[in-house]
């Protein structure tokens, strides 16, 4: 019997369309598009905000962040990877996340107390094999929900990518005894090879009820 035919993922084109729009427009990488499909859809950003950004090596999510949250604002970026300067609004360090006395340093020195909106987009450096990028994905993703835990505002936002696998319905359901509203969502301009989500949480509850 024939069998059905896969559909084989497109090869990694260096010149594809969104990578091309984003040097054009001055972003420092093309997933700045994931952002803005997610801003046009839940309405995060707003002049005046104070937005954390994690794994935000080269910056183009900061970028945007920037220049939504204007001169009253404050964006603070963290990344393993250096990220060059990119405007007075924003504030990047090198640090790896996991690293919990690090990270707070870096946020009691130079940061809000709180933040209005906690961005994830970190990526494990991925092997190709589902379940062990989806594992090494849920790791960083509970500790961004942690950090929020303690630095988000009540009725903040929090956003975060995910490989999906076997852990991601407990890591959804959770979120949603602490998040009033819980979407994942797929964006436009994520590659067609990539398995990615982002779910992103609005109105976080005041009080946070872990069980
Ligand atoms: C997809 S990139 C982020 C792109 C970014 N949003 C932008 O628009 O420029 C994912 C980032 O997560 C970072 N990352 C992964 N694990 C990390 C960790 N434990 N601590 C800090 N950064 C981490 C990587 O270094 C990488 O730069």
């Amino acid at each position: 019997m024939q069998q059905p035919k896969q559909k084989m993922p497109k090869p990694y084109n260096p010149h594809d369309r969104l990578m091309l729009k984003a040097k054009r427009e001055g972003y420092r990488a093309r997933s700045v598009y994931k952002l803005i499909d997610l801003n046009h859809r839940f309405h995060l950003l707003r002049p005046g905000q104070k937005v954390l950004d994690l794994g935000a090596a080269p910056g183009s999510w900061l970028q945007y962040v920037g220049s939504q949250i204007g001169s009253g604002g404050l964006a603070i970026g963290v990344d393993m990877q250096p990220i060059t300067a990119i405007a007075p609004n924003i504030k990047t360090f090198s640090a790896d996340i996991m690293d919990s006395a690090k990270l707070e340093e870096i946020l009691i020195q130079n940061g809000p107390a709180l933040y209005d909106l906690i961005l994830s987009d970190l990526a494990p450096s991925t092997t190709g094999i589902i379940g062990v990028d989806h594992y090494k994905s849920i790791e960083l993703s509970r500790k961004a929900t942690e950090i929020a835990v303690g630095r988000l505002e009540t009725r903040g936002s929090l956003v975060i990518k995910i490989f999906p696998g076997e852990h991601f319905n407990d890591f959804f359901q959770g979120l949603k005894k602490q998040y009033r509203k819980v979407n994942a969502v797929k964006v436009g301009a994520s590659r067609d090879r990539s398995r990615e989500i982002y779910i992103v949480c609005t109105e976080k509850k005041a009080i946070n009820l872990n069980t």
